[in-house]
C-alpha cells in the first residue's frame, strides 16, 4: 500500500511536485476531454466549518469536471459539530463516505488532527490564521501563467500580514525560488509575525517593511493585496481603525510598473477600488479561475490518478 499524502502546509509539497501540479493544471486546460471522467466513482467531501465561496465551490467544480461526485457541508451549523461532535469523530465518519476530504476550520491545527483520524487524504482548505496551501498553489499558478516564472521578482504583500494565512503560505512557498524579494506593507499592528521574518532571514531572502503602499509601488512585479479580516479581531474598535488602511485605486497605480500583476485571494471589501478591475494588471478574478485548475490537479495527485497515455 502506498503512503497516504495530505496537504496541510504548502511545504508538504516539494518544488518539483508543485511544478508537476502546475504542468497538470495547464494540461487540463489544453486537453479537457482527457480529464472529464478521470475521477468517475470517486467522491470528494468538502467540510467547511467556516464560510467560503471560492475555495469550496472551486473544489466542488474541480471534482465535478473530473467526473467525480461531491458531498459535504458549508457551515458548522449544518453539521453535527453544532451538537458538539468533535473534528475527530466527524472525520472518522466522513472517511467512510468519501475518497478525499477538503476541510476548512477556524482552529489552527484542526487539519493535522483530522489527518491522524482517517486513511483518506486530507486537504487543508484554511485553518484559522495558520495556513491556506491550496490558495498558495492558486497564487503560484497565477504568477507562473502571468509572468512565465516563479523566480527573480519583487513581491509586495499588503494589508493584514499578521493574521493573513494566505500571505504566510505564499511567503513560505516563494522563499524556495531564487531571487524573490519581499516588500511587507502593513500598519505596525498587522505586521508579519516574527517567526515568518525569521524564516525569510534564514532562507537568505531580501525583505523590507514599509507602512505606505506608495513607498513600495514602483518596485513591485507582484502586488498581493489582502483584506483586514474582521473575524480575526478580538476588539471591534481595532478592526474599525485598521480596516481601511489600504485602498488600491487607479491614482496609486500610476506609480506602478506597466507589467505589474495585481493579486488578491478574495473576498475583497474596500481594499481594491472596483475601478481597478478594468486595469489590465488586475488578475484577481483570473486567479479565482486558476484555483479551479490547480485544485483539479491536486485532487488527481493526492488520489494517485494519472491520465492515460
Ligand atoms: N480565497 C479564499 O479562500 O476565498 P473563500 O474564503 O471565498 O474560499
Amino acid at each position: 500500500m502506498t503512503d497516504i499524502r495530505n496537504l496541510i502546509n504548502i511545504t508538504d509539497l516539494t518544488v518539483a511536485e508543485i511544478d508537476q501540479l502546475i504542468a497538470t493544471a495547464d494540461d487540463i486546460v489544453e486537453n479537457p476531454k482527457d480529464y472529464q471522467s478521470i475521477c468517475a466513482h470517486k467522491k470528494l467531501a468538502t467540510l467547511f466549518f467556516e464560510p467560503s465561496t471560492r475555495t469550496r465551490l472551486s473544489f466542488e467544480a474541480a471534482m465535478l469536471e473530473l467526473g467525480g461526485s461531491i458531498l459535504g457541508f458549508s457551515s458548522a451549523n449544518s453539521s453535527s459539530a453544532a451538537k458538539g461532535e468533535s473534528v475527530s469523530d466527524t472525520i472518522q465518519t466522513v472517511g467512510c463516505y468519501a475518497e478525499i476530504i477538503a476541510m476548512r476550520h477556524p482552529k489552527e491545527g484542526a487539519p493535522i488532527v483530522a489527518s491522524q483520524r482517517t486513511t483518506v487524504p486530507i486537504i487543508n482548505a484554511g485553518d484559522g490564521g495558520h495556513f491556506h496551501p491550496t490558495q498558495t498553489l492558486t497564487d503560484l499558478l497565477t504568477i507562473k501563467r502571468k509572468k512565465g516564472r516563479l523566480s527573480d521578482m519583487t513581491v509586495g504583500v499588503c494589508g493584514d500580514l499578521k493574521f493573513g494565512r494566505t500571505v504566510h503560505s505564499l511567503i513560505e512557498a516563494m522563499l524556495r525560488y531564487p531571487n524573490v524579494k519581499f516588500v511587507l506593507i502593513s500598519p505596525e499592528e498587522l505586521q508579519v509575525p516574527d517567526y515568518m521574518k525569521e524564516k525569510m532571514t534564514q532562507a537568505g531572502a531580501q525583505w523590507t517593511e514599509v507602512e505606505k503602499l506608495e513607498d513600495a509601488m514602483g518596485s513591485l512585479d507582484i502586488l498581493y493585496m489582502t483584506r483586514v479580516q474582521k473575524e480575526r479581531f478580538f476588539n471591534e474598535a481595532d478592526y474599525i481603525r485598521l480596516k481601511d488602511s489600504y485602498i488600491l485605486d487607479l491614482e496609486k497605480l500610476q506609480a506602478a510598473k506597466e507589467d505589474l500583476t495585481i493579486l488578491h485571494p478574495l473576498p475583497r471589501v474596500n481594499e481594491i477600488s472596483v475601478e481597478v478591475d478594468k486595469d489590465p494588471r488586475a488578475a484577481y478574478f483570473f486567479q479565482a479561475l486558476c484555483g479551479k485548475h490547480i485544485r483539479m490537479a491536486l485532487i488527481l495527485f493526492l488520489l494517485g490518478i494519472e491520465k492515460k497515455a
